[in-house]
């Protein structure tokens, strides 16, 4: 399986990515920030990568014409974004249709957009996390693929919270990404996700938060 990842920043989520042992082949990471910290952990793991400056394009519709372009150059069976912090035009996302994933720090379809953290902190959720889910024209509101939960602990601050996601956002990608390897995972004609799982359900397991 040929993956390509789009990034805009640090790249952690990438990091998890290769260092996970997946049975794929990244055949590029592709940036739209120069400055991504990402961009060196993608070379110093030997994956190729290019910087497409949004900055370079007269609006949205051009700008991801030249990156379908950069994209599909390298003929990959799942785009994968992992932090690429730009809205999509219905046109790109319909081309990657069922084959392009994103990782979002929260519990969709709560707190879709910026700033998750604080906004479940605000918001006195006692359960907070991330999710993976196929991206469809509405922002963070495509179909979701899996989930994992945090507790809120008191005496949290956004950072603290987004740290304890984040460690989690770290386990789930790459697990998602290998089930895709094994072609566990599809969209279905009806919009939802089918994920074929040999999996035993604890029907009494539960986070609950907080434990007293
Ligand atoms: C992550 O929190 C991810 O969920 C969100 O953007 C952040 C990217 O972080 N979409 P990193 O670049 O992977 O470190």
């Amino acid at each position: 399986m040929r993956v390509v990842v789009l990034i805009s920043g640090r790249g952690s989520n990438l990091r998890a990515l290769l260092q996970a042992d997946l049975p794929v082949t990244f055949a590029a990471v592709i940036s739209n920030r120069a400055d991504a910290g990402g961009l060196a952990i993608a070379a110093a793991h030997g994956v190729p990568t290019q910087v497409l400056a949004h900055q370079a394009y007269a609006d949205r519709a051009a700008y991801d014409g030249a990156l379908a372009q950069a994209i599909d150059a390298h003929a990959p069976d799942l785009v994968v974004l992992a932090g690429f912090m730009r809205v999509l035009t219905a046109d790109f996302v319909r081309r990657y249709h069922g084959r392009m994933i994103n990782i979002h720090p929260a519990l969709l379809p709560a707190f879709p957009g910026l700033n998750t953290h604080a906004r479940a902190l605000a918001a006195g959720v006692r359960v907070h996390g991330c999710t993976v889910h196929f991206v469809t024209a509405e922002v963070d509101a495509g179909p979701i693929i899996a989930q994992a939960a945090v507790p809120v602990r008191a005496g949290d601050d956004a950072e603290a919270l987004a740290a304890r996601v984040l460690r989690q956002e770290h386990r789930l990608f790459p697990t998602v990404l290998r089930w895709f390897a094994q072609e566990r995972v599809s969209l279905r004609d009806d919009g939802r996700v089918a994920v074929r799982l040999d999996e035993d359900i604890d029907e009494d397991a539960a986070l609950v938060a907080p434990l007293g």
